[in-house]
């Protein structure tokens, strides 16, 4: 398989991380295309945790080249701060990044922006890493800046104190305690982090077209899931980007066409961080149950997740959304305590019937799950490698699962660990 994209099908958190580090291996190039700092993405090895949230997971495989492509925005500070926290756990950080010069730069009006907006009506429970506004930006065009731009020193400090201007009236007239961004202490300042990051800074377009020519393997690693994309998902309670495999062309530059596989991660349950519909939420013991059991708390923010059943509906949907051939299921393992699960068929909404997802927000939140139960198995599965290994019941689960998403199941993991995973058919 030359070229493969890990989407995830739900809000986010799949597991996404620890799939697309199982399939590294398979690949010689890995490329985040969308998002930013707002993922957070767990690889667990040898007992090892590791935390990536703007770098591609790949970095932890040496030999292997990450890009950051032209889809992301960055915040340097935090993308320097990765690079010495991986560094210092031994994770080499060095000609093996790539870094997009047409991505663009989030600064700190950005997150003020945010803040604001987050503290009046309309909030998102966004994770506050500047992320929309930024993206805004890019769209409206008269105030975005790319990283290429900070490795202009005259027109990125022509731009700066145009924007920051602009942004320093319109936040005063927003929050009249506000103190003013100075634009020269920024320029000195991003000046400085930007020279830091110059060494990685490239086009990332040719160079994908580069390791295509050259038949290299390219991963790409979704980063939120399907129900968080700003054209396919919840809206408003979404985040700024493509997050499903839409965005991967726009994002990377490189023609959907050209990927062989697409991959859908989906959480043996569900759960979403921030505000939002969620129709098999679990406000009981058992969704307390599931988020101890599963460690549901935000990898960026710590904020509890909330948990709910599994829902067909929303993973059929994403599934065809992103042309999905296969399915990995992840946290299978944390529903082994309980007695009788469930699995949402389908939707009633005002007496009726409905089985794919309504486009507006306030109808899903409104629609009553139809809930399809199955046994537990009642045993602890995370020591299975194989599908044979599994309780009937776990089979029986997932078949369910495959039946009702309309794809097959691929992958199955059974703990947070590199180990703890069942290939399937192989
Ligand atoms: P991502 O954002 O999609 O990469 O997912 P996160 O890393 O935010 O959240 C997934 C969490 O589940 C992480 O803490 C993983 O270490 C953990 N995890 C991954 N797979 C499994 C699994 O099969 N079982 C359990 N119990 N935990 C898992
Ligand atoms: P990974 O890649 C789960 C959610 C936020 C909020 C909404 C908008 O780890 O799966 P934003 O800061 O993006 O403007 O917030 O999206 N969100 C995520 N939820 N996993 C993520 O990333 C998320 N990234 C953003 O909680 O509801
Ligand atoms: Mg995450």
């Amino acid at each position: 398989m030359g070229l493969t994209c890990v989407v995830g099908l739900q809000w986010g958190d799949e597991a996404k991380g620890k799939i697309v580090d199982l399939l590294t291996g398979e690949h010689d190039v890995v490329v985040r295309f969308q998002g930013g700092a707002n993922a957070g993405h767990t690889v667990v090895s040898d007992g090892r945790k590791y935390k990536l949230s703007l770098i591609p997971t790949g970095i932890l495989h040496p030999g292997k080249i990450c890009v950051i492509a032209n889809g992301v925005v960055i915040d340097p500070v935090s993308l320097l701060k990765e690079i010495e926290s991986l560094r210092s756990a031994d994770v080499e950080v060095g000609s093996n990044l790539l870094i997009s010069d047409r991505a663009h730069v989030i600064f700190p009006y950005h997150a003020k922006e945010e803040e604001l907006a987050e503290e009046a009506a309309g909030a998102i429970g966004t994770t506050r890493r500047g992320i929309g506004p930024c993206y805004r930006d890019k769209v409206g065009r008269t105030h975005g800046i790319r990283v290429g731009d900070l490795l202009r020193p005259d027109y990125f400090r022509s731009r700066l104190r145009m924007v920051v201007e602009f942004k320093n009236t319109t936040l005063a007239a927003a929050a009249p305690s506000f103190s003013p961004f100075s634009a020269d202490e920024l320029f000195e300042q991003y000046r400085t982090l930007a020279e830091k990051i110059r060494p990685y800074v490239t086009d990332t377009t040719d160079y994908l077209h580069q390791a295509m020519d050259a038949d290299e393997r390219i991963l790409f690693e979704g980063a939120q899931g399907t129900l968080l994309d700003v054209d396919h998902g919840t809206y408003p309670y979404v985040t700024s980007s493509n997050s499903s495999a839409c965005g991967l062309a726009t994002g990377s530059g490189v023609p959907a066409n050209r990927v062989d596989r697409f991959l859908g991660v989906i959480k043996a349950y569900t759960t979403r961080v921030g505000k939002g519909p969620f129709p098999t939420e679990l406000q009981d013991a058992v969704g307390d149950q599931i988020r101890d059991r599963g460690k549901e708390y935000g990898t960026v923010t710590g904020r509890p997740r909330r948990c709910g059943w599994f829902d067909a509906v929303v993973t059929r949907y994403s599934a065809r959304l992103n042309g999905v051939n296969g399915l990995a299921v992840t946290l299978l393992d944390v529903l082994s305590e309980l007695d009788e699960l469930a699995i949402c068929v389908a939707y009633v909404h005002h007496g009726e019937r409905l089985a794919t997802v309504p486009a507006d927000a306030q109808t899903l939140g409104e629609c009553q799950p139809i809930y399809r139960t199955k046994p537990g198995w009642k045993r602890d599965i995370s020591g299975a490698r194989k599908l044979a290994d599994l309780p009937s019941q776990a089979r029986d689960y997932l078949d369910t699962m495959a039946e009702l998403v309309g794809r097959p199941v691929q992958i199955v993991s059974v703990g947070p660990d590199r180990k703890q995973t069942i290939r399937v058919g192989g």
